[in-house]
């Protein structure tokens, strides 16, 4: 059976655009694969994190996939830091990755900004670890928002490197899975950014825990134009604020854009604001009360990921002693 691997990082809250495109994906393909979920802590570390925070942050992430509906029964949901064998692959395959392949990542030059002689070597070899994460396990499939598509690239690469250099068809190249309109949801403070944990303004996202009351704030005060929506799609075009806006509604919904634009066509903003939000509610509160309540036992989210990181190990460990074996390292 064909093996997905994903995973998110414990920093801040999940917002709509974590949850759109990506998790909701998990769920629904969760069942035709053999699914292994992460919470990537380890990647984490590459941005200073509050220890307390990251504890919390990691068990309202497990509670959040499982409000989401990843299933614990069906699926390996576990901590990266729990399963050692992540970070001793990640040395071996920053062994094959030349320096060329890593400085072109962008996402690194985004978060590194104009000091990058003070940015930490974890955030710059940060993709080497996240292909560590998919090939220990020796997924097929990664089901990923748009921003990964480059690290997703950069992991197929290195596989192709490991193969190559001792002669072995021993990694799959995984497959990106960046599936539907939703893989790259907006900002809503300005529409050619994309929606971020790491924005400063709590306006720019909708988090999977704002309330009720929140979210129609965030969507009242969402930026837009002040032209009424257009009939087309291809109207849309320059206008990214509605384009990003028209999209959360279809992709909450599960509608084509068109279907919303035949729907809300000529209305001005306002009233597509409100419908919006009593859509995004609607989706979203039932998820919030469940993590809520899985919250409340954290033991329970304990033990999930306890049983996780057993099974995950076990497939990780034999994994690295394979791989270990092709590279020649003794294991006495
Ligand atoms: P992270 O934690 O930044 O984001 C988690 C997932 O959410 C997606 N995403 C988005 N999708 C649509 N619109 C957005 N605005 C948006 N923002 C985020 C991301 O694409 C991602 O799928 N490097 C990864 C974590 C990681 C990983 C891995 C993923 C580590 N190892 C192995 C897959 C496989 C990250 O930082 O995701």
């Amino acid at each position: 059976m064909n093996r997905i691997f994903s995973g998110m990082q414990p920093t801040n809250k999940l917002h709509l655009g974590n949850y759109l495109g990506a998790l909701r994906n998990w769920v629904a393909l969760q069942g035709g694969y053999d699914s292994i979920f992460c919470i990537v802590d380890l990647h984490s570390l590459t941005l200073p994190q509050e220890p307390a925070a990251l504890r919390r942050n990691t068990r309202e992430l497990t509670a959040a996939y499982i409000a989401a509906g990843v299933d614990p029964s069906r699926c390996i949901i576990f901590a990266q830091s729990s399963v050692p064998a992540h970070s001793e692959l990640s040395w071996i395959l920053s062994c094959h990755a030349p320096l060329g392949w890593i400085n072109r990542m962008t996402q690194f030059k985004e978060k590194a900004g104009k000091h990058r002689d003070a940015a930490s070597l974890g955030l710059y070899s940060y993709p080497v670890l996240m292909a560590a994460d998919i090939l220990v396990y020796k997924a097929t499939h990664v089901p990923v928002g748009e921003d990964q598509k480059q690290h997703l690239e950069l992991t197929r690469d290195i596989a192709g490197a490991f193969n190559r250099a001792y002669g072995v068809d021993y990694f799959p190249l995984p497959e990106p899975q960046i599936l539907g309109a939703a893989a790259r949801v907006m900002s809503l403070r300005d529409g050619t950014k994309k929606m971020s944990k790491s924005d400063e303004s709590d306006w720019s996202r909708i988090n999977l825990t704002d309330d009720a009351d929140m979210i129609a704030q965030k969507f009242r005060k969402a930026k837009t134009d002040p032209e009424p929506l257009p009939e087309t799609v291809e109207a849309l075009q320059q206008r990214p604020e509605a384009d990003n806006l028209i999209t959360i509604f279809a992709a909450l919904d599960d509608c084509e854009r068109q279907a919303v634009l035949d729907r809300f066509a000529g209305a001005q903003f306002s009233t597509f604001k409100t419908a919006l939000s009593d859509l995004a509610v609607a989706r979203l509160a039932p998820m919030t009360e469940e993590m809520r309540r899985l919250l409340a036992d954290p033991g329970e989210i304990d033990r999930i990921l306890r049983s996780g990181a057993l099974k995950a190990a076990e497939l990780a460990n034999r994994h690295l002693a394979e791989i270990q074996e092709i590279i020649g390292i003794l294991r006495p």
